[in-house]
């Protein structure tokens, strides 16, 4: 049963009022905060002074309202404490015709207090007729990871935009098909990216009927380590909103369920003969679904800018001359890192962090192992495993003592991560005597001790 009904009340050149004063009246002026409406705050005489960021867009008043001030208010709070004539103020404003609400009274109010969720131009009430505000405020908690930050711009366009495409488009039907194009294709897309002045471009060029190649969009987007808890909200949305997901072996199975369940899903980590799709043949894919006008999602382990060849893609991309945005995610010696407990700089031993690679690319240049093995410094290896052998004898012959602890941590974040402890100088051995096969990151340097300390009995010894 529908008790409450959120009705939406235009703030626009109106006026609210706010009567009290401390936690009770607090959070209701700051409700207005982003609004265009006039907050006029009236406050206790002898309450003390007004939180400085309500004061920058309220008019304080240290007085009670008189009449005069209520007239043609739009709303009127009440937080009811010593001095506050609240019973007398809501009667005043009743007569007027003002909608009152004492605050923490829902049963003398003429309206509730609904949990927000405002994005600009969007904005999302939450009720629960005063029953269950927890409840409220965890739902909205909810809505506000679901909704894009930029959500408003694409609304405040639209308000924009909307005479316009009445002027052009006469029939209803034609309208409603034009905003669902508009406001699902690529100038969401663009809105959503920050590029107001793309966006109404694109929505411009809808409207003139103009549909060009480059109708799709590509996104580069990090997965993280493979726990979906540490996707960003971004990504996750870009994943739900996807057409088509290109995707490679390190994106975990749980991540990719939360794509809509239609979605083309290309895996381009392995085919069926376990080699993984060429780069070339990847960039050919992304360039071809984009084509069709779809929302691509090349979505990768970590981030995509850290080895993870995203530049190269971006390249491909931008060539074809399509749009693409990329999206962070993140990296796996960060994740690693922050699973196992090991500070990846510390004041006291490592003043900078390096991340390298453990292979190159054939015929090109290698790491300066000088600089990876210098003192006071941690340096993270990817795909380091194979190469433990060179990288224990290059860091040692530039200088790296072979006491430096070493941390190995594979499959991070994931279920199956292990993590194993040692040494530069034992570095290969360990690697060969833990059958480490999954992906691994290596930490070498003196905080790789930290988390060994902390850990079971097995690895300690391994350490020792
Ligand atoms: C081609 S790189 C991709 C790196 C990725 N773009 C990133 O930012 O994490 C692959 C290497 O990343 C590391 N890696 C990725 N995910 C990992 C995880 N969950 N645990 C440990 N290492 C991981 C391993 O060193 C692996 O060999």
């Amino acid at each position: 049963m529908m008790r409450v009904f959120p009705a939406s009340i235009p703030l626009d050149g109106r006026t609210v009022i706010v009567v009290g004063s401390g936690p009770m009246a607090e959070p209701k002026a700051r409700l207005f905060a982003t609004s265009p409406a006039r907050l006029l705050w009236f406050t206790g005489k002898t309450d003390g002074p007004v939180p400085s960021d309500i004061a920058q867009y309220a008019k304080i008043e240290r007085r009670m309202p008189t009449r005069r001030d209520l007239r043609g208010a739009a709303l009127l709070f009440i937080a009811g404490s010593d001095g506050v004539p609240a019973e007398a103020l809501a009667r005043m404003a009743r007569r007027l015709g003002i909608p009152v609400n004492i605050v923490d009274s829902p049963a003398s109010s003429d309206f509730q207090t609904p949990a927000i969720v405002d994005r600009d131009g969007i904005v999302v009430s939450i009720a629960s007729g005063g029953a269950a505000p927890v409840l409220s405020v965890d739902i909205r908690a909810a809505i506000e990871q679901l909704l894009p930050a930029r959500i408003g711009l694409l609304a405040d366009l639209a308000r924009e935009l909307r005479g316009t495409v009445k002027a052009v488009l006469g029939r209803f039907g034609d309208r409603r098909a034009f905003w669902e194009r508009a406001l699902r294709g690529k100038a969401r897309d663009l809105a959503l990216a920050g590029d107001k002045s793309g966006a109404r471009r694109e929505m411009l060029r809808e409207l003139n009927g103009e549909r060009g190649e480059a109708a799709g969009i590509v996104h580069l987007v990090g997965a993280g380590p493979g726990d979906p808890d540490l996707l960003t909200l971004k990504a996750a949305r870009l994943l739900r909103e996807a057409d088509v997901i290109v995707h490679d072996r390190l994106v975990s199975e749980g991540v990719l369920n939360l794509s809509r369940r239609d979605a083309l899903r290309i895996d381009v980590g392995k085919t069926k003969g376990h080699h993984p799709v060429p780069q070339d043949t990847i960039g050919e894919i992304l360039v071809r679904e984009a084509r069709k006008g779809q929302r691509v999602v090349r979505i990768k382990g970590g981030d995509p800018f850290v080895f993870g060849r995203g530049g190269e893609e971006m390249d491909v991309v931008r060539a074809a001359g399509l749009a693409v945005e990329v999206t962070p995610g993140i990296t796996a010696a960060v994740a690693c890192a922050a699973s196992a407990g090991i500070p990846l700089t510390h004041r006291d031993h490592a003043q900078s962090v390096t991340f390298a690679s453990g292979v190159v690319k054939q015929g090109g240049p290698d790491a300066d192992y000088r600089a990876l093995s210098a003192p006071n410094s941690t340096t993270v290896f990817y795909m380091g495993v194979g190469a433990a052998p060179e990288i224990q004898r290059k860091m040692t012959e530039a200088g790296r003592s072979p006491s430096t602890p070493v941390a190995l941590i594979e499959n991070g974040t994931l279920d199956t991560e292990r993590r194993v402890f040692g040494t530069l100088g034992g570095l290969a051995a360990l690697v060969e005597r833990e059958g480490i096969a999954g992906p691994t990151i290596m930490i070498v340097g003196e905080t790789a001790a930290a988390a060994a300390s902390q850990a079971a009995p097995k690895t300690l010894e391994q350490f020792a």
